[in-house]
């Protein structure tokens, strides 16, 4: 049913009302039953120019007393019909009906998109610029480049979107979103392995070799990569597949949520570490003078942060937890919880 056609019969159901009301005061009968419904809808004043004829001046009494009973139906009416128009106007706008905590949401998801994908562009842009762009293993140092990207494309931002998928997409099946939240990390994962094996190769096909694993950076960076690796074949036991009992599922839950964010903070504080490391490394004492270089890695950290910053926030905001969906207890056979 259109907007129009709900507000119409509201109004002309408001309409009778008043000339079943005008019909019970037997004084005001002969003017106002027919038009009556015009009537309501006209300030009091026209009703009072349209009485001038002289047999009408005769019943100057009745016609004030039918003017004054219309001025108040026109007064109850009036208020009733903007109600009604208004709350029928709301009807079919989502938004104003919108529980505002989910506006908050979209508005900082977007931010969180934009984010993450702006990080994407300037990494490449910072490989590209200034350090010789891309590589396989014949160039050891630009095969190494392939490290700092693929890792902020698979550990950092489709780390970060699988988290955010449960409440990005709450009106999605459950089933559907465990299936999505696994692949989307099975993705990262497999991004996060190339990069891995980049780095290693950057240290291992130079002459002489670079040593491996000395760093805090890798040490942590690695450290992240295994908690991730856990998390993914505890989560893939307990809630994919089909066996686990239900109170155990329950008390996993808290550890899952809590060392999935705890790995997803760790790795931005590893690419953070990693991005001073190679801008040091590169730029050496000149990285005090803030070259184009350095702005860039400073400001491609600075958004690192930003986008874990808002990854956690949204995660964890209790008011942002996806509800669950009737089909989600009906159509699993497990409860909502799994
Ligand atoms: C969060 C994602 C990251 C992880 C998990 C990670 C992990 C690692 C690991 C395990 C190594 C050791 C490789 C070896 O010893 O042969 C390494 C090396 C390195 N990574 Fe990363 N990395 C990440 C992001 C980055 C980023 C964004 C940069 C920025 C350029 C970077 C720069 C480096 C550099 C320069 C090395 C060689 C020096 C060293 O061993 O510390 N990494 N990374
Ligand atoms: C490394 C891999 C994984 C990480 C880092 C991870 C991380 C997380 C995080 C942070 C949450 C909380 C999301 C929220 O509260 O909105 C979560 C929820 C969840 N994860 Fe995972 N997860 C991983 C793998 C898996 C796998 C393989 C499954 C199996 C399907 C799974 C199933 C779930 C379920 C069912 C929830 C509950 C969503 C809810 O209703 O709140 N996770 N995960």
């Amino acid at each position: 049913m259109s907007k129009d056609l709900d507000v119409e019969q509201a109004a002309q159901a408001t309409m009778t009302t008043t000339s079943i009301e005008v019909k019970a005061e037997p004084v005001v009968e002969p003017t106002t039953t027919a038009a009556g419904a015009a009537a309501a809808a006209m300030p009091a004043t026209n009703v009072d120019k349209g009485s001038k004829a002289p047999e009408e001046q005769k019943q100057q009494p009745v016609a004030a007393a039918a003017t004054t009973t219309i001025t108040t139906i026109v007064e109850q009416v009036q208020p009733t019909v903007a109600a009604v128009v208004e709350a029928t106007a709301n009807k079919g706008d989502n938004k104003s009906n919108m529980d505002p905590a989910l506006i908050n949401f979209k508005v900082l998801y977007v931010l969180t998109q934009l984010c993450g994908l702006t990080t994407i562009v300037l990494v490449g842009t910072w490989i590209g610029q200034h350090f010789g762009g891309l590589g396989g293993t014949d160039n050891p140092r630009l095969e190494f480049n392939w490290h700092p990207l693929l890792m902020t494309i698979g550990f950092i931002y489709l780390y970060g979107n699988s988290i955010l998928v449960y409440r990005g997409f709450r009106t999605t099946r459950k089933k559907t979103l465990k299936l999505t939240h696994a692949g989307i990390h099975l993705a990262a994962f497999v991004l996060t392995v190339i990069a891995l094996k980049t780095v290693f190769d950057s240290h291992n096909l130079v002459d002489p070799p670079i040593p491996n694993m000395y760093s805090l950076h890798s040490w942590l960076g690695l450290s992240a990569v295994i908690i991730f690796c856990l998390q993914y074949v505890a989560g893939f036991m307990a809630f994919l597949v089909p066996g686990m009992r239900e109170n155990y599922k329950i008390a996993l839950m808290p550890m899952h949520i809590y060392f999935g964010l705890f790995g997803f903070t760790l790795a931005i504080a590893s690419a953070v570490m990693g991005l001073t490391e190679k801008a040091i490394f590169t730029l050496g004492a000149n990285y005090s003078t803030l070259p184009a270089a350095a702005v860039l890695t400073n400001i491609i950290g600075v958004l690192y942060v930003i986008f874990g910053a808002l990854v956690v926030y949204l995660a964890t905001e209790p008011s942002y937890k996806r509800k669950a969906l009737p089909e989600d207890t009906a159509l699993l056979s497990g409860p909502v919880n799994e």
